[in-house]
C-alpha cells in the first residue's frame, strides 16, 4: 500500500512530463518530416503515441501469458495512448521520439492480476526501454523460476521487484549480472533457493538489494564488497551460513543492513565499524558471538540496533552509550552478563530498550528514569536487584510497556507501588499474599509456550513495520 503510494509520487512527475511532451508533439503532427523516420515502422510514425510494432507484439505476448483480466490485444490496441486506461503500464518517449513501455506492474488490482498458469515472462528483458517491473502476489500456483535470457544484455531495467510470489522457486540465475543497469533488486517473499550467486555482486549500480524471506543457502561471498553504491541490503529470513564477510566494510554508503534470522556464525566483523552512514542494523536470530565491532561508537547515524537472540555472552558494551541517535536498542536473549551501563541513559532519543532474557546483574541505573522518550522498556528475566528507581509518573507513563518481571531481587518502594503491574513485588513483603501489588505473573511462567512465541511474532511484526517505514524513507530520499 505505502509502496504503491511512494511509487505514485515517484512516477507522478514522470507522467506529467510524459503528457506534456506528447501534447507538444501532437501540435507538430502536421510536419512528420521533422521527426526521425524509421522505414520498417511507417505506420507507427503517423501517430507517435503508438509503440513500435515489434514492441507492441512483445508486450501483447507477455500479457497473454500473464493475465486473463482482458484480451489485452483488442482492449488496448494502443496501450501508450494518453487516454489508455490500462493500469500498470507506463510509456516514455525514447530518443527516437516514439513511445516505449517503461514500466510494467502486475499483481493486486488495479494492476493486471496474474492468472493461475502465469509463469515468469523472460520476454520482459527484450523490451528495450523497460525501466521498472513489479510482480507482487503474481506467481502463486504454477511453479516457475527466474530465467534471464541472453537478450537481457541490452536490458535497461533499473528496478526489478518480485515480492510475495510463493510459486517463484529455484535458484537466482547467475545471468542476473546481465542486467547491468539494475539499481533496485527486490526478490523478497518468494521461494527462491540455492546460494546467492556471486555474479549478483557484479551489479555495480545496485543501490538496494533485498533477497529477504526466501530459502537461500550457502554463505555470503567476499564479492559483496563490490557493491560500492549499495544503500540498503536485506538478506534476512533465509538460511545463510558461515560468517559475515569482512568486505562488508567496503559498502561505505550503506544505511540499512538486515541479516536477521539466518544461520550466520562467528563474530561481527570489525569492518562494520567503518559503515558511517548506517542507520539501521539488524542481526537478530543468528549464531553470532563474541564482541561488538571495534569503532562501533563511530556509527553516529545509527538509530536502530536490533540484535536479539545471538549467543553473544559478553558484557554490554559501554560504547553503545555514545550512539546518541539510537531510538531502538534490542539485545534480548543473548547471554549478556554484568551490569547495565549507566552510560545508556545518555541515549536521549531511545524509545525502546529490550534487554530481557539475559544474565544482567546489579541495579537498574537511576538515570533511566530520565530517558525522555522511552516508551518500551523490557528488563525482564535477568538477575537485577535493588529498589526500582522509577517514580510513579514514569511508571504510569510506560504502563504495560515496562516489564521487570522475573528479577527476584527487584522490589518496588511502597510509595510508588499503587496499582502498577510491572512484575515486581513491594519491598519488604514477600508477595505471597493476595494484596493489590502482587507481581504480574510472568508470561513465561504462566502461559503456554505458544503464547510466548506469539508475542515474539508481534515483536517481529513491529520491527518489520519499522523496517518498512525506514525502507520507504530511504527509497524516497
Ligand atoms: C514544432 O516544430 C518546430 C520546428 O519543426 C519547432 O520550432 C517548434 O518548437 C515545434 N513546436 C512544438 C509545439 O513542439
Ligand atoms: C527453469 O525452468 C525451466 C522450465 O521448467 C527449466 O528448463 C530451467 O532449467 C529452469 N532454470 C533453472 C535455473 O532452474
Ligand atoms: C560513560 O559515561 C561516562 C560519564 O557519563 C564517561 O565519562 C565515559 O567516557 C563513558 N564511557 C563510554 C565508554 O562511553
Ligand atoms: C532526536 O530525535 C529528534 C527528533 O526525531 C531529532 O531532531 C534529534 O536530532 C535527535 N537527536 C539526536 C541526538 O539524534
Ligand atoms: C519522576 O522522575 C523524573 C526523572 O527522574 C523527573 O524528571 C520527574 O520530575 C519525576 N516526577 C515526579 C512526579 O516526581
Ligand atoms: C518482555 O520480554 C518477555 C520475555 O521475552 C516477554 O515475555 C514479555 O512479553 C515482554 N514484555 C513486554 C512488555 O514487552
Ligand atoms: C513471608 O513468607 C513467609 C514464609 O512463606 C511467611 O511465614 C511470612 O508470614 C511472610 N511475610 C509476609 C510479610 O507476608
Amino acid at each position: 500500500m505505502s509502496c504503491s503510494l511512494s511509487l505514485f509520487f515517484f512516477f507522478f512527475p514522470l507522467l506529467l512530463l510524459l503528457s506534456t511532451t506528447t501534447n507538444l508533439s501532437h501540435a507538430n503532427d502536421t510536419q512528420p518530416q521533422a521527426r526521425p523516420y524509421s522505414h520498417d515502422n511507417d505506420n507507427d510514425n503517423i501517430n507517435n503515441n503508438m509503440l513500435p510494432q515489434s514492441e507492441a507484439e512483445t508486450l501483447f505476448s507477455i500479457m497473454e501469458t500473464m493475465s486473463s483480466d482482458q484480451t489485452w490485444r483488442t482492449s488496448y490496441p494502443h496501450p501508450c495512448l494518453p487516454d489508455s486506461s490500462w493500469p500498470g503500464i507506463e510509456c516514455k518517449p525514447g530518443t527516437d521520439n516514439l513511445l516505449h513501455v517503461s514500466r510494467l506492474d502486475f499483481g493486486n488490482p488495479p494492476y493486471p492480476t496474474c492468472k493461475n498458469s502465469a509463469t515468469f515472462p523472460s520476454l520482459i528483458f527484450s523490451l528495450p526501454y523497460l525501466r521498472s517491473v513489479f510482480f507482487f502476489n503474481c506467481f502463486t500456483l504454477t511453479k516457475t523460476n527466474l530465467s534471464i535470457i541472453s537478450s537481457s544484455f541490452s536490458s535497461s531495467i533499473q528496478q526489478l521487484s518480485f515480492r510475495s510470489n510463493p510459486a517463484l522457486t529455484g535458484p537466482i540465475p547467475p545471468e542476473i549480472s546481465n542486467l547491468k543497469s539494475l539499481k533496485i533488486l527486490t526478490l523478497s517473499q518468494n521461494r527462491l533457493s540455492g546460494p546467492i550467486p556471486e555474479e549478483i555482486f557484479y551489479l555495480s549500480s545496485l543501490v538496494h538489494l533485498d533477497l529477504s524471506y526466501n530459502l537461500l543457502t550457502g554463505g555470503v561471498s567476499d564479492q559483496l564488497g563490490y557493491l560500492k553504491n549499495l544503500v540498503g541490503l536485506d538478506l534476512s529470513y533465509n538460511m545463510l551460513r558461515n560468517s559475515i564477510p569482512n568486505t562488508i566494510g567496503q559498502l561505505g554508503l550503506l544505511q540499512k543492513l538486515d541479516l536477521s534470522s539466518n544461520l550466520l556464525t562467528g563474530g561481527i566483523p570489525d569492518s562494520i565499524g567503518k559503515l558511517s552512514s548506517l542507520v539501521f542494523l539488524a542481526l537478530s536470530n543468528n549464531q553470532l558471538s563474541g564482541r561488538f565491532p571495534q569503532g562501533i561508537e563511530n556509527l553516529q547515524s545509527l538509530q536502530y540496533i536490533i540484535m536479539d537472540q545471538n549467543p553473544m555472552s559478553i558484557t554490554l558494551p559501554l560504547e553503545l552509550g555514545k550512539l546518541v541517535r539510537l531510538q531502538e536498542l534490542r539485545l534480548a536473549d543473548s547471554g549478556y552478563s554484568g551490569t547495565i551501563p549507566e552510560n545508556f541513559s545518555q541515549l536521549k532519543n531511545l524509545t525502546t530498550l529490550s534487554l530481557q532474557n539475559n544474565h544482567l546483574t546489579g541495579e537498574i541505573p537511576e538515570s533511566f528514569g530520565g530517558l525522555p522518550h522511552i516508551y518500551h522498556l523490557n528488563l525482564s528475566w535477568n538477575l537485577l536487584a535493588g529498589i526500582v528507581p522509577f517514580n510513579a509518573s514514569f511508571l504510569n507513563r510506560l504502563g504495560r510497556n515496562l516489564d521487570l518481571s522475573g528479577n527476584p531481587g527487584l522490589c518496588l518502594s511502597s510509595s510508588e507501588a499503587y496499582n502498577v503491574k510491572i512484575g515486581v513485588s513491594v519491598c519488604g513483603r514477600n508477595g505471597s499474599g493476595s494484596d493489590l501489588h502482587q507481581p504480574l505473573m510472568s508470561s513465561r511462567a504462566s502461559s503456554p509456550p505458544g503464547l510466548v512465541s506469539h508475542h515474539q511474532h508481534q515483536l517481529v511484526l513491529v520491527s518489520s513495520l519499522g523496517v518498512l517505514v525506514l525502507h520507504q524513507m530511504m527509497f524516497l530520499v
